[in-house]
């Protein structure tokens, strides 16, 4: 089962995402469970050099080449960070996924990057989007559930803009944050059985 979480734009939430989901698969015991790292920079290996996750395995993959390689084990959960840029890996990784997470921001200017996002990801592969560092009970917060609603584009998760998550691998996973992913991860999951 691979799980990508890609989205064109940079600094969103998508390497976050994916260490929060390994996290969250490896304590909801998913065995193995490992963590694809397909960006160069500012990546999620740099976060598990400074914080491994318990039962997590890493796999650098910065090449096409390799993240197929690495999606293409038979066993556990694989959740793959993906780079902002560079296209090709990017297809790479979301030709052999079999669900797709986009994290995203509240706010009118990230439609297009999702949508650009979305129309890289096959027709039958399962989609969600996540709202990351989302802050409740805003009319912008709403006005974004509403537009993805209204494209019909499943709202996977929202994640509430929190210091303890923008703390990074400076402190353990938040907690709060834990249980956001846990729900993205069921969410994820469930549908590939559909
Ligand atoms: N729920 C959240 N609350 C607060 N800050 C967040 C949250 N999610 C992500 N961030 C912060 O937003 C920034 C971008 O997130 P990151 O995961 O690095 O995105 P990307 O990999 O897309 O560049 C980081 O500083 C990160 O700590
Ligand atoms: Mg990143």
């Amino acid at each position: 089962m691979n799980i990508v979480v890609s989205n064109v734009k940079g600094g969103v939430g998508k390497t976050t995402t994916p260490v929060y989901l390994v996290a969250s698969a490896a304590a909801a015991g998913y065995d193995p469970v490992v963590l694809v790292d397909a960006d160069r920079q500012a990546s999620s290996a740099e976060w598990f050099e400074e914080r491994p996750i318990e039962l997590v395995e890493l796999v650098e993959a910065p090449s096409e080449r390799t993240v197929a390689r690495a999606m293409s084990r038979q066993d556990g959960l694989v959740v793959v960070d993906t780079p902002p840029g560079d296209e090709r890996i990017v297809r790479a990784a979301l030709e052999r996924a079999d669900a797709v997470v986009i994290p995203t921001r509240a706010g009118g200017v990230e439609y297009s990057r999702v949508v650009a996002t979305l129309e890289m990801v096959g027709d039958e592969t399962p989609r969600g989007v996540v709202i990351c560092a989302a802050r409740l009970g805003t009319n912008d917060l709403e006005a974004t559930i509403e537009w993805w609603t209204g494209q019909r584009v499943p709202i996977w998760g929202v994640v509430p803009e929190r210091v303890g998550i923008a703390s990074g691998p400076e402190s353990r996973l938040y907690r709060e944050g834990l249980d956001a992913y846990d729900a993205v991860l069921r969410r994820a999951l469930r549908r590939r059985s559909r």
